[in-house]
């Protein structure tokens, strides 16, 4: 759909909830330095002022990730939709992930069968409102269904791997923006000399699974952008420091070795208060621009459970993160695409756990997103959409060198790690197709 067809489409549908919303004016940032720009009187968001659209202008994406069965397909694709969480979705991502519909334990109720009812419900959405879809994910050591642990073995983890990756990357093809290949590989604290974390994947096929898993989703979608996706590399504390040149040596291997693998998404589960993004993630995103790689902003959202006050000044806090995270990362022209982790707090994973660090002492709910729980745009909706206006335009990468260059005492050379397949010469290895 066209960007003018898709105003026709905000216009039309979305018009009642602009004006419910005129009055729902969110209390706005104020103690911060420096001070954050007041919204309008009578916000307008839908249509031209939605995030999409003003992303659009840019030449950037913004998204969320969805539960694709609480989106009113039927009505989209009939005479309209009257329900709110499928308007707002329709009216302000450009691009849509499933949160947990298109994981393993989403896809594969028994060993032997995959459903795609709710993969393919997404893209029929998405189709409708003139959105991308992006993957998420082919290959994590969570998300699994509980057959697995009872099916896998060392001698079939190898051909489970590629035949999923065949057959979901392959039922999806050219239909994708990206896949998140391979999620979450890293961790150093495992204590393992490459830092790869000690997940089935590594215990079952060793540490060859990575590119493995790279190598069959280009075969299977050669139109996907192909991504390794990582948590905690965001902040400029020691542990995240480590792991984030960690992570940057993986991806140095993996250029050097020529997988096929064209971005890096960052989480980005930001906290409310303490230590936040700075230099470290910013040289982090211009070294993926060294190697040819895009960096994507896949899970955006912001933690209160540690935050005193209220909701205002939860609000406060979250449009803060927001403006200064997404303000420094889509500064930087190799950043085309952020997306958040919900998109509305009614239905965000923070509201739904009960980990220690999700619960807020005070009993009360999280406001981690862009919408509340009624729907209302919070402050975070504002920040979100001036950061996208001052977005540098996604720009051309710079032509990577085939093998990174490696200055000898950089700790980011890529070195054969022992028993993967980085010390061995690029053969063909029977399974990987190449
Ligand atoms: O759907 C079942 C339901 O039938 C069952 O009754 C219920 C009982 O526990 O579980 C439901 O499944 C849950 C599912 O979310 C849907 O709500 C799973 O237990 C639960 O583990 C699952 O959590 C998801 C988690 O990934 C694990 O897959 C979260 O919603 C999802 O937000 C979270 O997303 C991850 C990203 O994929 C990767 N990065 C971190 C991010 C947050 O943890």
């Amino acid at each position: 759909m066209t960007e003018s067809g898709r105003s026709h489409l905000t216009r039309r549908r979305f018009t009642g909830m602009a004006l419910a919303m005129g009055s729902a004016l969110p209390a706005w940032l104020s103690a911060a330095e420096p001070p954050a720009p007041s919204p309008p009187a009578h916000p307008a968001i839908t249509g031209p002022e939605s995030l999409r659209a003003h992303a659009a202008a840019r030449g950037v994406l913004y998204g969320a990730a969805v539960n694709p069965a609480l989106l009113d397909v039927e009505g989209l694709a009939g005479t309209g939709t009257t329900d709110g969480y499928t308007q707002l979705v329709g009216a302000q991502a450009g691009i849509l992930v499933a949160e947990n519909a298109m994981k393993w334990a989403g896809l594969r109720p028994t060993a032997d069968t995959f459903d795609f009812s709710l993969g393919d419900r997404l893209l029929r959405f998405a189709s409708l409102a003139g959105q991308r879809v992006r993957g998420h994910n082919l290959c994590w050591h969570e998300g699994l269904p509980a057959w697995f642990k009872t099916t896998a073995t060392k001698d079939n983890a190898r051909e489970l791997l590629i035949q999923h990756i065949q057959t979901v990357a392959g039922h999806f093809r050219g239909q994708l923006h990206s896949w998140d290949v391979v999620n979450e590989a890293i961790e150093p604290q495992d204590g393992r000399g490459d830092s790869l974390r000690k997940s089935p994947w590594l215990e079952l096929i060793g540490p060859e699974y990575v590119e493995m898993a790279f190598q069959t989703a280009a075969q299977a979608d050669p139109a996907a952008k192909l991504t390794y996706n990582d948590y905690g590399i965001e902040l400029d504390t020691a542990e995240q420091t480590a792991k984030r040149g960690q992570v940057l040596l993986l991806l140095r291997r993996m250029k050097a070795r020529s997988v096929p693998i064209h971005a890096v998404g960052v989480q980005s589960h930001l906290q409310a208060d303490g230590p936040q993004p700075g230099e470290g993630l910013k040289s982090f995103i211009r070294e993926a621009a060294q190697l040819g790689l895009e960096v994507y902003v896949t899970e955006m959202d912001v933690n209160t459970h540690s935050l005193d006050g209220g909701p205002d000044a939860q609000d406060a806090a979250v449009a803060r993160v927001y403006r200064d995270y997404l303000g420094m990362v889509l500064a930087e022209p190799n950043v085309p695409m952020a997306l958040t982790w919900g998109i509305t707090s009614a239905h965000s994973w923070l509201n739904a756990s009960t980990q220690p660090w999700a619960l807020r002492p005070d009993g009360a709910r999280q406001r981690p997103l862009l919408f509340d729980d009624d729907l209302r745009p919070t402050p975070a909706f504002f920040a979100v959409r001036a950061a996208i206006d001052a977005a540098h335009p996604a720009a051309p990468l710079p032509e990577p060198s085939p093998v990174p260059a490696i200055d000898p005492g950089n700790l980011y050379k890529p070195f054969p790690v022992p028993g993967s397949p980085t010390a061995q010469p690029q053969a063909a290895r029977p399974g990987t197709g190449r």
